[in-house]
């Protein structure tokens, strides 16, 4: 495949978080059970992502598991020691529990952003925990959370993830976001849909611009629904933006951040990964997360992602069929050599291709 042709530069200035710049202003959306260390590695091998973020943790289980075991949630397993910059994002409703919890992060994990979630729609973060997105119907206190971490960050930047409100009858995005602008966080994220819409119906990207246009200095990443290069160039520089996020679409096409820098430096896209380097993506995915996670768990782990990264490809829906079912690695490894399109070399696995998985004898 050939790069495409050359676009005019798309002159876009970097975004700026406190002290951190993200360049370019195109971020990697946190997403649970799915942003682990393992897929952060992936997405900066590749590049162009000017922020990572880690999956959310919960501010409450992150006190308790310190004062109780003495041990910090999984989920922040290698934060410590990854490369900058990276965002880790926290839930709760108790401004105690939050302010404590950043502190930690900011530092003793030194992390660059500390991030609040006010966007998760799942019943068990707002109807169970009011939390979320359930806090958008209270735009006071959404501030007086955000007060509070900042001063606990002590100079670390605070963001926000926002959606448009929590359903259509309560679209309170922008006054939350002026309350967050006005308790000093540093940037705000806004997928484009009500909390009640989940992921269904198109994200709203006027709606987006209009949260930017209600607020004087705070910087506003859109996100939502963003699918290809062309379409993250065209969210940032359309809609008076000051950066994109990209979430779904990352996890089939970890080269996405690339491509968009690509654009976004006036350069031609790269081209997309063929079968074989998908392939062999995989394999090298699969090999991180059976080192961090060990073989049993990684496997486990390893059936989401690839059935992510089978969008698109033939014989795509029969390979998730079976690849969702694997059990152990030996499984795995045999659906990958049966169906994984564009595999080279016939249908063994060489002793090559096995040296480089973890576990894999
Ligand atoms: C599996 C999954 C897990 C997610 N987890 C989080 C999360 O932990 N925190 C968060 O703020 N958003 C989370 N999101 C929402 C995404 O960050 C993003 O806002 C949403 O998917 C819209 O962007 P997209 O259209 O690019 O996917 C999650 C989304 C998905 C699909």
């Amino acid at each position: 495949m050939v790069a495409s042709a050359p676009v005019t530069p798309a002159a876009t200035a970097p975004l700026v978080i406190g002290p951190v710049v993200v360049d370019p202003p195109v971020l990697q959306a946190p997403m649970a059970g799915y942003t682990n260390f393992a897929y952060r590695q992936v997405v900066r091998e590749f590049g162009g992502a000017g922020l990572l973020a880690t999956e959310m943790i919960a501010a409450r289980s992150a006190i308790w598991l310190e004062t109780a075991r003495g041990e910090h949630p999984d989920r922040l397993w290698g934060v410590r020691d990854e490369p900058r910059p990276l965002a880790v994002q926290m839930w709760d409703n108790d401004p105690d529990n939050l302010a404590a919890v950043g502190r930690r992060l900011a530092k003793d994990f030194g992390v660059s952003v500390v991030d609040l979630n006010f966007g998760c729609p799942v019943r068990q973060v707002t109807v169970k925990a009011h939390s979320g997105s359930w806090l958008l119907r209270e735009p006071a206190r959404v501030g007086e959370i955000v007060r509070r971490v900042v001063e606990a960050c002590d100079g670390t930047p605070v963001t926000a993830k926002i959606r448009l409100g929590c359903a259509d009858t309560c679209r309170t995005a922008i006054e939350v976001a002026q309350r967050i602008e006005e308790a000093g966080a540093s940037c705000l994220t806004v997928h484009g849909r009500v909390a009640a819409q989940f992921f269904s119906g198109r994200a709203d990207w006027e709606a987006i611009a209009e949260v930017k246009r209600s607020v004087s200095r705070l910087p506003v990443v859109g996100n939502g629904d963003i699918d290809s290069a062309e379409t993250a160039v065209a969210r940032l520089t359309g809609h008076g933006l000051d950066g994109v996020m990209i979430a779904r679409e990352s996890l089939a096409k970890p080269w996405i951040f690339a491509q968009t820098a690509a654009l976004l430096r006036g350069e031609p896209k790269p081209p997309e990964p063929t079968p074989e380097e998908q392939y062999e993506l995989v394999l090298h995915h699969y090999d991180l997360v059976c080192r961090r996670f060990g073989v049993d768990r990684g496997t486990m782990l390893m059936r989401k992602f690839a059935c992510s990264y089978a969008q698109g490809l033939p014989g795509a829906r029969e390979f998730r069929g079976r690849v969702s079912r694997v059990l152990t690695q030996d499984e795995f490894l045999g659906v990958m050599r049966a169906h994984f399109p564009g595999r080279p070399g016939g249908s063994e696995f060489s002793q090559a291709d096995l040296s480089k998985i973890a576990g894999a004898v």
